[in-house]
């Protein structure tokens, strides 16, 4: 059934597990996500961002999630609207049904320009008001996703900071997240601890200069009942690069963030942990290796269903590794 993330959170912060947020485009990544949910008995948060709305369509994407909640109705399912840029998009999701939208007014308008503390409280206290008089769960974001070695946020389209950020944006300050909680009375807090989005977070195996999960201590410290909520949190599976890169793919070395570490985060307050990459990966792989060792094949049922495979196994694993499995 359909439920609010708040509902949801509070689920898992009383049983201390954290909740993959996965992003959803196509009929393939919702049913990967909801098999693996059904298989591992855990409740789902699908998440649709702008880029997904261009893609699928508004009504596609609805009737989609939709289709998920009514194939398995015993699986809790939140419909979060990720990284909306203002109070406007925030809105029209609401309106399509979702129940739970993401204000993030860490970013501007053009989801690429850092705003001040003041804009940011101001569009995500409009936010919550809309949202709150209608059951709709609402997240925020304090700080910018970006990478502590080179200072950018990374990812060229979609959401993120362009030019260089300096060491404070990337880190979220403690006292200013509890501020910012106190005056917008959000349900979920997305925090800035060295990820970001897309595939090339770090060049090397992260270790805590690079990747703070102290700062998740810290903050959790200052804001214990608040759910935290880690963006940027794809792991980059090695062995999908060898894959892919097996296959004619050419992507150069990279590291996401281990799974074990966002473990860590989890015994520091983080409930959502949103997934996007490594779903392209897996998809990317397993289309890859299809391709090669069955060229006289021409049925795209054949290479989408190895493609679901492969994120129906990632999204297991990490329900399992989360604590999430089991709690549905
Ligand atoms: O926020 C970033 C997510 O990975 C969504 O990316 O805008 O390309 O769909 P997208
Ligand atoms: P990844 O790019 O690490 O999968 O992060 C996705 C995300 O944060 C979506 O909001
Ligand atoms: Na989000
Ligand atoms: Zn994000």
């Amino acid at each position: 059934s359909l439920v609010s993330m708040r509902q949801l959170l509070d689920h898992a912060a009383e049983n201390q597990y954290g909740v993959p947020a996965f992003n959803v485009n196509n009929l393939e990544q919702v049913r990967a996500i909801m098999e693996a949910a059904d298989r591992t008995n855990s409740p789902v948060i699908m998440q649709a961002s702008a880029g997904a709305r261009k893609y699928a369509g508004a009504p596609f994407l609805r009737h989609l999630m939709l289709a998920a909640v009514e194939e398995f109705p015993h699986i809790p399912v939140v419909m979060h609207q990720d990284h909306g840029t203002s109070p406007k998009v925030c809105q029209q999701a609401i309106e399509l049904g979702f129940s739970s939208v993401m204000m993030d007014g860490s970013l501007g308008e053009d989801g690429k320009t850092p705003t001040d503390y003041d804009y940011n409280v101001s569009v995500t206290r409009q936010v919550v008001a809309m949202a709150h008089a209608l059951g709709v769960s609402v997240e925020g974001e304090i700080g910018c996703l970006g990478s502590l070695e080179t200072g950018l946020a990374g990812e060229e389209d979609g959401i993120g900071a362009a030019g260089q950020l300096n060491h404070a944006q990337l880190l979220t300050d403690p006292e200013e997240a509890y501020a910012f909680v106190q005056a917008t009375q959000v349900d979920a807090l997305a925090i800035a601890i060295g990820t970001s989005h897309g595939a090339y977070k770090f060049s090397r195996p992260p270790t805590g200069e690079i990747l703070s999960i102290e700062r998740i201590r810290q903050i959790h410290e200052r804001l214990p009942n608040t759910h935290l909520v880690m963006h940027g949190s794809s792991s980059v599976p090695q062995e999908w690069l060898e894959i892919i890169n097996a296959h004619g793919g050419e992507i150069p070395a990279t590291w996401g963030v281990p799974v074990e570490e966002i473990v860590r985060g989890i015994r520091y307050g983080v409930r959502k942990i949103n997934i996007d990459t490594d779903l392209r990966l897996a998809a990317t792989g397993a289309i890859r290796r299809f391709m090669a060792q069955n060229p006289a094949e021409f049925d795209p049922r054949k290479y989408l269903q190895v493609s679901v495979n492969a994120m129906r196994d990632i999204c297991i694993a990490r329900f399992e590794a989360f604590g999430a499995a089991g709690q549905a």
